[in-house]
């Protein structure tokens, strides 16, 4: 039998091909398989277009189907599936990288994956490999801090009840809100009764050719915003 191959969590980093890591690079480059999420049949992965130009000619592209649902049969039957797929190719001895956007241990596919892959093969050996998230681009396109001193930094998705943010606004200096495109009227909303809405800076699809960020979030009420959306509020203003 071959030997097991090892199992890698590439965090891609936010967008530019030239933001990822040296040693993320170096995996794309030394890879059998290359995995890549997809999460509807109309979208093209949006981690392999950042990461193609470091990916060797003769990888095999792999898709792994990660359905952008909240139903949680659904996604744990589509994680187990994904993760027998490569546990597969990890049993026939190729090393095996999955590919996601920003850091791979922040609301990634990645690691529900790799908590299957390591029940299916226990002693696989793994490395995560750590990417630029959203939100510190942001920051560094802006030339803004996220935090300073002793100052507090919350880092939410706001896909839930979104005045449970009142609470975490009022108190937090900084506070990175994510997955803002659905609910972004009533985040908007609860800026504006905080008198926060000065103070915060809308951003989409950073580093992709059409990024776009404002400062004037209200006007994009009533606009469709790209899942790929985040706003980052500090109560000093940016
Ligand atoms: C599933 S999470 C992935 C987070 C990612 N692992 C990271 O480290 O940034 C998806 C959310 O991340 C944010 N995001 C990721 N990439 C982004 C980008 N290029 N521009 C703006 N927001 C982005 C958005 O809030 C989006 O809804």
């Amino acid at each position: 039998m071959a030997n097991i191959g090892r199992f890698f969590g590439v965090g891609v980093g936010p967008g530019s091909p030239d933001l990822l890591t040296l040693r993320a690079a170096e995996i794309l480059q030394t890879a059998d398989i290359i995995c890549i999420p997809r999460s509807s049949d109309k979208n093209d992965s949006v981690a392999l277009k950042v990461a193609k130009p470091h990916i060797s000619s003769t990888a095999e592209i792999v898709e792994i189907s990660t359905p952008m649902v909240r139903d949680k049969e659904i996604l744990n039957a589509e994680w187990q599936s994904g993760a027998q797929k490569i546990a597969k190719y990890l049993k026939d001895g190729k090393n095996v990288a999955f590919i996601t956007i920003g850091d791979a241990m922040l609301f990634s596919t990645y690691t529900y994956l790799l908590n299957k892959v390591q029940q299916i093969i226990p002693d696989v050996s793994v490395e995560s490999i750590p990417g630029v998230t959203s939100f510190s681009a942001t920051a560094a396109l802006l030339n803004r801090a996220l935090a300073e001193g002793n100052e507090k930094l919350a880092i939410v998705p706001a896909i839930d009840d979104p005045s449970e943010l009142k609470p975490i606004l009022a108190t937090f200096p900084n506070v990175v809100l994510m997955k803002v495109a659905n609910k972004y009227e009533q985040i908007l909303d609860i800026l504006e009764e905080l008198g926060l809405q000065d103070k915060a800076v809308f951003m989409s699809k950073l580093g992709y050719p059409d990024q776009f960020y404002t400062r004037d979030l209200n006007s994009l009420r009533g606009v469709k915003r790209e899942y790929l959306s985040l706003i980052l509020v500090k109560q000093e203003g940016f």
